[in-house]
């Protein structure tokens, strides 16, 4: 099948109810296109769970606060076709502002507690614009999978919450984050990098992969992570919105030694690009 672009909700769901009518299993890939090879790993994830991948693009103005880059957020929509139609992706589904958001539209979703942190405290009303899209976009498509990059670990546990607590009749799958060779998460924002910045920023993830080595083999997490916030900031980035270690589930900030599956996740600023990036941490003595 050759790549199908459609713009509206209504082509996007007699598409699917065709592929429904057939007996055929539908995973969605949301983006905000600028697509890279991180998305592209998801839509092969997705291939091995259904037989037709939906890849939605759009720039979702309400996750963005009013300083934040969405008019500069890149907007690639015929380089996104392309890439999609190589990667074998069926549908594409690129809506306007208008089409998701029309006049009237009055409806916002809130989820509590692990919204507080990380990003949800640098980022005030990213998540409620976040989960309100992505919960349109999941009763739009009605597949039977969504999947989201383990790069926005929060965003991916936030919408596990939400889909459960709304039953959302669909499963949501994690991706393993896709990394440059030399360790720098893939990122649409990495294109607002210049080339000594681009150098400067596989400063992240080799300070979390030194902190999570580190902290599974037991050390104590406190100076773990100021040697990291220092070793951050020396090298241009400003602000170091956190460097903090969580739990794997539920983001509970933990101290000490780690003695369950967590995470160490990372958000700082480097000239117009505001990076994020997060790694595991299994505890050697965990039996997972
Ligand atoms: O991760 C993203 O690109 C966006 O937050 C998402 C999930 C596509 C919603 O706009």
């Amino acid at each position: 099948m050759t790549l199908t672009t459609v713009h509206t909700v209504a082509d996007l769901r007699a598409q699917v109810s065709e592929w429904r009518a057939a007996g055929l299993k539908i995973a969605l890939v949301p983006t905000m296109g600028a697509l890279h090879d991180g998305h592209i790993s998801l839509t092969q994830l997705a291939r091995t769970y259904a037989d037709r991948v939906i890849v939605s693009v759009f720039v979702n103005p309400t996750q963005f606060g009013p300083t934040e880059d969405f008019a500069a957020y890149p907007r690639t929509l015929p380089a996104d076709q392309k890439i999609l139609a190589d990667a074998r992706v069926e549908l594409c589904f690129a809506p306007s502002v208008e089409e998701m958001y029309p006049a009237g539209f009055a409806t916002r979703l809130h989820i509590d507690n692990l919204t507080d942190m990380l990003c949800g405290a640098a980022r005030p009303g990213h998540f409620d614009g976040m989960a309100q899209i992505v919960t349109k976009l999941l009763l739009q498509a009605l597949p039977d999978i969504a999947l989201f990059g383990e790069k926005d670990y929060q965003q991916l546990m936030v919408i596990k919450r939400f889909v459960t607590d709304l039953n959302i009749p669909v499963e949501i799958i994690g991706g393993p984050i896709h990394r440059e060779a030399d360790g720098l998460a893939m990122s649409s924002r990495n294109r607002y990098l210049s080339p000594d910045e681009r150098k400067t920023a596989t400063t992240l993830s080799q300070v979390l992969s030194s902190i999570a080595e580190r902290a599974s083999r037991g050390d104590a997490i406190e100076p773990l992570l100021e040697n990291g916030r220092q070793q951050i900031a020396s090298v241009g980035f400003d602000p170091v919105d956190y460097l903090e270690i969580r739990d794997a589930e539920n983001l509970e900030l933990l101290h000490g030694k780690i003695d369950r599956p967590a995470r160490v996740f990372v958000a700082a600023r480097l000239g117009k690009a505001r990076l994020i990036d997060n790694m595991a941490i299994i505890p050697a003595n965990t039996a997972l």
